[in-house]
This record gives structure tokens, sequence and C-alpha cells, in this order.
């Protein structure tokens, strides 16, 4: 591993604390202290301005652009759909006058700085005092039920300070997206803080009310598109104000601020900066006590790992089928918002083994998206339903045509959600209903997109790139095929049990599957090619990959990361140097069809050469680690995983948390220390404690009944809530659970 630590936040099991003022680390905390429902999002940045650089950041979930000045490509399949979660406005926005004097945040002007974030409560507090004349005192909190609702809470405490201070609370529509303005036109402002904004070339329509409920004299300004209610006062005494803000997305398109303000007031009238916290206490009480990870006797991972639960939760819920999960989450611009293959594959075993609705939902989206993917099959001269690379609204928007063009990851990543979920939930329902339909039109993708050799001996997958973005339009990445035949292999299977099925058999007829396609289908399974050596044991990740140049990871230096910043993007391409796990990725999906001594010959050949630039590498690593025995090592990568952005290894924190790192960081431990493997006949565990720890515990959800698993060094005691319906091997027997207490003891 060539990447390493940069920490400066103090360690608490339940907080994330930022003592004194890392002024070389504002970007990375403005990120780290993010806020977000699934709704919306909010970065944490100084709401009464920051001499310095920062990124004011409002983002709401699915409320996107589209350039108007798009190039349109006169290349065939080059994607140019391109849009981007678009920043809001920023309705925190503050203004503190002492005397006539602007107070705007300024290192060299501030002490006694401390900035907290509650994994309990979701309530972001930051405090300081200004030239020892007061103190002054932020909170921000979004409501995680009533997810329209978010409140700012203002206290400023004279120290030596007495006089008058001006408040302006306000939002402003003046925000800027990759440091430019000019993405909202207020549409309608009101004295009484009623606005109704559109994004500039997609007109979405949102209404916001501001109200901060005081008794102060306060006068209404609307100017340039800022909105400002100003509070004169006295500082004799401490001060605090309360904002709320209500924001409602219009998807009725009545574009009515009367009706808007109508519901907005129904909202405010049951809501308050305590009620929310009220709310959100017990919202998060219910959370931790079904989600939460122990971990005794390391604090730092402790830290890392609630954290990424926090952040998980926040970022999605399952509230709606028409979210997902954006790589970055709601907490930065970069990737754009989109959603990748990450979604299927790091993000869905989460909520299968916590909240299965919200699986459901995240395959749903890909459901309600299926036309697009259908039309970039046809745009790429293929068959089918190819899903894109980037996406927000189901159109691929990634401007990088090797991987919109060429990574079939995220195709064969729903087929393999959809076997995966069906699997675990037995949820039939929807695989007749809706993941036939998916299936179906994947598998003609990869029928269609694949090619047999020249002597039909062979068939798969030319000029592709696989999950290894460093291996550019290769030959048979052993990946890319195995996934194509298992995602063809499944739909063989969902046909075959259910053509007699009614729902099935009007999919069928209104996609016009026969027989016969099956047919080729099959046949392309059976001649598909992987890249294997008997002897050495060893998949060849694609064919050519063990003659590339080699280059020695740890001769890089770590200042050159991120690399893609940093190197020519042409010059990461042409040695055997590695991005993230691809083999290794294989055989973590299919963990039980490969036994110990194949994953140990493929471990000990591709990880030395793998630099782990994607967030999503480390946990997967640690996965095959713990199971090969080399402990340290898997505790190492468990260690990257939780504290990815705590403290920034990748040093793009900044940018943006890596959410959907934060789900593999769950899988991590899940999977790796506790041994989950879902992918075979039946459930199976098979968990050890990490040496450095005394114990751990996690929680799972399987088929309707809560198990919490804890784990120390002798034993794992097993708590189950309601029976469990289908049996699970422990250590290699199978088990049939009752509602209660199981005590097993750990095996070597
Ligand atoms: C990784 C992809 C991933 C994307 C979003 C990239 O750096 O290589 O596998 O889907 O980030 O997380």
């Amino acid at each position: 591993m060539a990447k390493i630590a940069q920490r400066y936040l103090d360690i608490d099991p339940w907080k994330l604390i930022e003592s004194g003022f890392h002024e070389d680390r504002a970007l990375v905390s403005e990120s780290l202290f993010s806020l977000s429902n699934e709704y919306m999002g909010v970065r944490g940045y100084f709401d009464e301005g920051y001499v310095k650089e920062t990124l004011i950041g409002t983002y709401f979930n699915g409320i996107y652009e589209i350039p108007k000045d798009i190039r349109r490509s006169h290349y065939k399949g080059i994607s140019d759909k391109l849009h981007y979660m678009v920043n809001a406005a920023n309705p925190f926005y503050v203004r503190i006058y002492i005397g006539d004097e602007l107070h705007i945040f300024d290192p060299k002007k501030i002490e006694g700085y401390s900035r907290t974030l509650d994994f309990k409560t979701g309530e972001a507090t930051r405090t300081y005092q200004v030239s020892n004349l007061f103190e002054i005192t932020f909170k921000k909190i979004l409501n995680m039920k009533t997810y329209q609702i978010a409140h700012q809470k203002v206290i400023v405490k004279p120290i030596t300070y007495f006089g008058s201070i001006t408040l302006a609370f306000g939002i402003d529509f003046n925000t800027m997206h990759w440091g430019k303005p000019g993405y909202w036109d207020l549409i309608e402002a009101k004295k009484n803080l009623s606005l109704g904004a559109t994004t500039t070339n997609q007109s979405v329509y949102v209404g916001y009310k501001l109200d901060t409920r005081s008794d102060y004299q306060s006068s209404v300004t609307i100017e340039n598109k800022l909105n400002l209610e100003t509070l004169n006062l006295n500082l004799n005494t401490t001060i605090e104000i309360d904002k709320t803000i209500v924001s409602l997305i219009d998807k009725t398109k009545i574009r009515d601020l009367i009706f808007f303000e109508e519901e907005a007031n129904k909202l405010l009238s049951v809501s308050s900066y305590d009620q929310t916290l009220k709310d959100n206490t017990k919202f998060f009480e219910e959370y931790w006590a079904k989600n939460d990870i122990q971990i005794n006797g390391d604090a730092l991972n402790q830290q890392g790992i609630r954290y990424c639960l926090f952040q998980l939760v926040g970022t999605y819920q399952g509230v709606s089928e028409h979210n997902n999960i954006g790589a970055k989450g709601l907490t930065g611009e970069a990737y754009s918002g989109h959603a990748f293959w990450d979604s299927e594959t790091y993000c869905i075993p989460v909520y299968l083994f916590t909240n299965p609705k919200a699986a459901k939902n995240l395959l749903m989206f890909r459901y309600n998206t299926l036309s697009q993917a259908r039309k970039r099959a046809k745009e790429l001269d293929c068959n089918g339903a190819c899903y894109p690379i980037a996406t927000l609204n189901g159109d691929e928007a990634c401007d990088l045509w090797q991987h919109a063009s060429l990574q079939f990851q995220p195709t064969s990543a729903v087929a393999y959600a959809i076997w995966h979920y069906v699997k675990n939930t037995k949820d039939t329902e929807f695989l007749i209903h809706y993941g036939f339909e998916m299936l179906v039109e994947i598998a003609r993708f990869f029928s269609s997109r694949g090619q047999y050799n020249h002597d039909e001996t062979k068939f798969g997958y030319y000029g592709v790139m696989g999950p290894d973005e460093f291996q550019m339009m290769v030959n048979h990445n052993a990946y890319t095929n195995l996934l194509a035949k298992t995602s063809m292999e499944y739909l063989i299977e969902v046909y075959e049990t259910y053509q007699k099925n009614h729902k099935v058999q009007e999919v069928m007829n209104k996609l016009n599957l026969k027989d016969s396609e099956i047919e080729v289908m099959r046949r392309k399974c059976q001649l598909m090619y992987l890249p294997y050596d008997e002897t050495t044991k060893i998949y060849e990740q694609h064919e050519g990959f063990h003659d590339l140049p080699h280059l020695d990871i740890h001769s890089i230096p770590v200042t050159d990361f991120p690399l893609y910043a940093n190197w020519s993007y042409d010059r990461i391409y042409r040695n055997d140097m590695i991005k993230q796990p691809d083999v290794l990725m294989f055989m973590f999906l299919y963990s039980t069809q490969f036994d110990l001594e194949t994953k140990k010959a493929n471990y000990d050949y591709y990880e030395p050469k793998t630099i782990h630039e994607s967030s999503l590498s480390p946990s997967i690593h640690s996965i095959l680690a713990s199971e090969l025995g080399y402990k340290k090592e898997a505790l190492d990568f468990f260690g990257f995983a939780t504290r990815m952005d705590l403290d920034d290894y990748n040093r793009n924190a900044r940018e943006g948390l890596h959410i959907t790192s934060i789900a593999a960081a769950w899988v991590n431990i899940v999977y790796g220390f506790g041994g989950l493997r879902s992918d075979g006949e039946i459930i199976k565990l098979s968990p050890y404690c990490p040496e450095s720890w005394t114990s751990y515990q996690f929680h799972l959800q399987l088929f309707g009944s809560n198990i919490q698993v804890y784990v120390d060094k002798e034993n794992i005691t097993l708590t189950l809530d309601k029976d469990l319906d289908e049996p699970i091997e422990i250590y290699h027997e199978v088990y049939k659970l009752k509602k209660g207490i199981y005590k097993i003891h750990v095996a070597n």
C-alpha cells in the first residue's frame, strides 16, 4: 500500500471533532462535516462566509442540470447526454456585523475553534471566539424524517463586546457550481421570505420558505438574487436565533407560490429546531439499535465505521425508488452527483442485509430507467439494454468516452444485484414483475456485444475496459467475460423456472423472447472464454496482461496521488499497474465458486500491482486477505476503508466524501472479519476477531429476523429477535436458528 493517513481529528466513538482550526484542511472539513437526509445534502461550509477558498454546496437528490452548450459528437455512440447534480441556493447564508464591521470567518482573527458532528442526532456545531470580543456558535441539522425541513441556529455570547450587532439571515441564489455562477433564476420572492426559483436550463421549480420566528425588529430585502431578513440587535446578553428552512421540489408542475406556501406553512407549524433534534434523536436511536457496528479495542476504526454508517443513512434510506446513491453522495460536485455500478456492487449488499426495502428501491431505479438503457444499447450498435457507467436520470452522463463506451460492469452489476437480492430475500414477486424484464434486456446486450473468435472456439468481449480502469480497450477481460456469462445464465435459469408464469409470458411476448434466442445465449455461455492457467491457478486479467511492462508501484512518490491529476491519462495505461480489483473482484462476488488455493494465487499475484486509486479497492482486498489468513493486511486495509475520508488517504476528500466506499467499509467488516458469504446455496458466517480488538458486533437482517452477531476471541454470540426461516451455515455446520441467543466457539 503506497498511501498514508493524514490524521487531524480527535478520536471519539460517537462524534467527529475538530479541535482548533486546521486551515490547510478547511475544504476537507467542509466535506467531512456534511449533513444529508437522502432528499438534500449540505456541506459543512462557513455560513458566515470565509476569507479563503470554500465550496458552498447544498444539493438536492435528483435535481440536475443539462448544459446548454454540449458539443454533439459526430462519432456515433460517444455519450453526449451529459448532466450533473447542480449546486442549489445557499439557504444557510448569514452575515454578521459588529457595529458597522462585517465579520467573515478569518483564521487570523479567531481563537478557541472547535467543531463537532454528533452521530446520535445529526447535529453539526461550530464554535469560536472573535478577538476575545464575543463567542459565536453555529448549528445545523436536517430532519431525517420530514426531510424538507432544515434548521440553523446562531448563538452569539458577549465576552468583552457589548454593543450593536446585526444578523442578516438569508438565502443566496448566486451559488457557484464548478466555480461559475448562474444556475438558478429567482422567479418569485415575497417579503415574508417565501421564494420560488428554478434551475436555469431545466426549469425545475423549488419553493423555499425561511423563518427566523424571532421577536426582534427586522427588515427584509430582495436584491441580486439574495434575500435577507436583517435583525438589528444589542449584544448585552446571549442572543440565540433559530432559522427554519422549508424546501419543496415541485413535482406537480403547479409552480404556484400560494399553493407552496400552504404546504410550507403546514410543515413549519409542526417544526422547530428542538423538535427536529428530538425527532432525529429518536430516528438515530432506532437506526443504531438495528445497525450499529461496535468495535472494542480499536478507537480509530470504531469512529471510522460509525462515521461511515452515519453518512450512509444520510445519503440513502430507500425513501424513493427514483433516488440513487451518488459516488460522492450529496457532499460535493466531483463525479457530478452520478451513481455508478457502486450502487449495485457495494451498496446493495449493505441494504440487502440491513434495509431490504432500500435494496429493492435501488433496483427499481434501474427498472425505472430501463428505457434509457435500451436507447444506450442501440447507440452502441447492440441489442437489449446497456446501463450507464455514470448517471442521475438513467442516461449515460460520463464524459470520458472510453468509460462510457467500453465498460459494461454497470450492466452486469444490475443482473448480479437482481440475483443477489432475490436469492437472499426470496422476493420472487420482484423477480417476475421487474427483474425478468431487466434480465432479458441485459442478457440480450451481452449476447449482441460479445463475439466469437475467428474459428468460433471461444466467445467473449473485444475492445473493453473492465473494473480496473487502468487497462483500456482490452480483449477478454476475465471479469467482463465471467459476469456476462453469469448474467446470461441467470436469465436462462429464470426463463426455465418461470416460463409458465402469466406475467413472465406477458414480458416474453412484449419482448418477443423465443426459445431459439435462449439457445443462442446458452451456446455463448458454454464457449465463454476465461483466460486461466491451470498450473499457476491464475486468471489473466485480460489476454496479454502478463506481458505488460512492469511498474513497481512503491516507486511512485506519495505526492503523485491521486494519479489521475498528476500523470497524463495515457501514461497510466501503459504498464501492469492496477487501479482496483478486477480478477479479485469476481472472486469476491462469486466467493463460493473459487477455492482457497486459487484465491491465494491470484491475490499474491495481483495485490502487489494494485495502487488502490479507487476508494472501492481496499475493502475487497481486506475481505480476501481475511479469508487467506493475512490478518495484519486485512486490518490495515480495513482502516484504510473506514477512514478513507477522515484521514484523507486519497488526498481528495476536499471534493466530497467517497460515499460508496463508505458502504464498502460495512461490506469489509461483515464479509471480511464476519466471514459472511451470500452467493452460495445458503448464507454462511465464519467470524474471527482481529488480534488487536477485544470484540466486535454487527447486525444482519435475514429473511425478516434481526440477528445481532457479537464476536470475541473465544465465541460468537448470535441474538435473534425472530425465528430464522432459512438455514444458515456457521463454520461449516448448518443451523436452523430460532428466536433466542446462541453461543458458538470461534473456529480457527
Ligand atoms: C472507480 C469506479 C467507480 C467510480 C465511482 C472510479 O474511480 O474506478 O469503479 O465506479 O470511481 O466510485
